[in-house]
């Protein structure tokens, strides 16, 4: 169902005790919307996220996952082990996990397999680069993007998909996508989805922007009709920050 989602996404941020602290202020202060709002702190530290959040309209989110059940894979974590913890959805495909990390899109493919198949949500995350955007590539490497990784997938899978169109030129460098060069991207992406599904799918998915959003630019970008939120990440470490986003929407 397509919803309003405003996420945070922490990286590699905030020990214990800070994510306690941020997630008490933020559930302290979270305004009243018809937005989902949604967390991500890094592994160690999702159960106690959890903890803090209990009654909060809050959710919990994982910033990746493996697609194997259990077995030798050393420092990493099963969909089986999230929901286990009550977590239902997770963060795939990100810029950072795609360039330092090697994720590619067969892996990502495999990884957006098994939460869906485990029941879990995705949201999936995809972008141009810099040089995609100045030679003026950027449609094609995200309809690839999307191709390589999603487009398999049976209708019935995309009632469990978000979307995240995040550029990669605009990840933590303070360069926003204008609200035009994003609304222009997110109906290119309901474009493309409408021709290899049907336009009911492409019309029920969110699609989020991530990239620089602040509590200075969340109205514009999300007053744009294709934009349905915001992937947060610098900006939702900060709890006035981040409820300032929420308000925007
Ligand atoms: P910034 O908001 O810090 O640019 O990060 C965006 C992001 O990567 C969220 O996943």
């Amino acid at each position: 169902m397509r919803s309003k989602i405003v996420a945070g996404n922490w990286k590699m941020n905030k020990n214990l005790a800070e994510t306690e602290a941020l997630l008490t202020e933020l559930a302290a202060k979270l305004p009243d919307t018809e937005a989902e709002v949604m967390v991500a702190p890094t592994y160690v530290n999702l159960s106690g996220a959890i903890r803090t959040l209990e009654g909060s309209a809050i959710q919990v989110i994982a910033q990746n996952m493996h697609f194997a059940d259990s077995g030798a894979y050393t420092g990493e974590i099963s969909a089986d082990m999230l929901i286990h913890i009550r977590i239902d959805t997770v963060i795939l495909g990100h810029s950072e996990r795609r360039a330092y990390f090697g994720e590619d899109d067969e892996i990502l493919a495999k990884k957006v397999g098994t939460a869906l198949e485990k029941n879990m949500r995705v949201m999936f995350c995809f972008g141009e680069e810099l040089e995609d955007r100045k030679s003026g590539n950027h449609f094609s490497v995200v309809e690839a993007q999307l191709k390589n990784a999603l487009f398999d997938l049976p209708s019935s899978a995309w009632g469990n998909i978000i979307l995240a169109y995040e550029p990669v030129w605009a990840i933590g460098t303070g360069e926003t996508a204008s609200p035009e060069q994003a609304q222009e991207m997110h109906a290119f992406i309901r474009k493309t989805i409408a021709e290899a599904y049907d336009t009911a799918i492409a019309n029920q998915v969110s699609v989020l922007y991530g990239g620089s959003v602040k509590p200075s630019n969340a109205e514009e970008i999300f007053s744009k009709p294709d934009v349905d939120g915001g992937l947060i990440g610098g900006a939702s470490l900060v709890a006035d920050d981040f409820v300032a986003i929420i308000k925007a929407i």
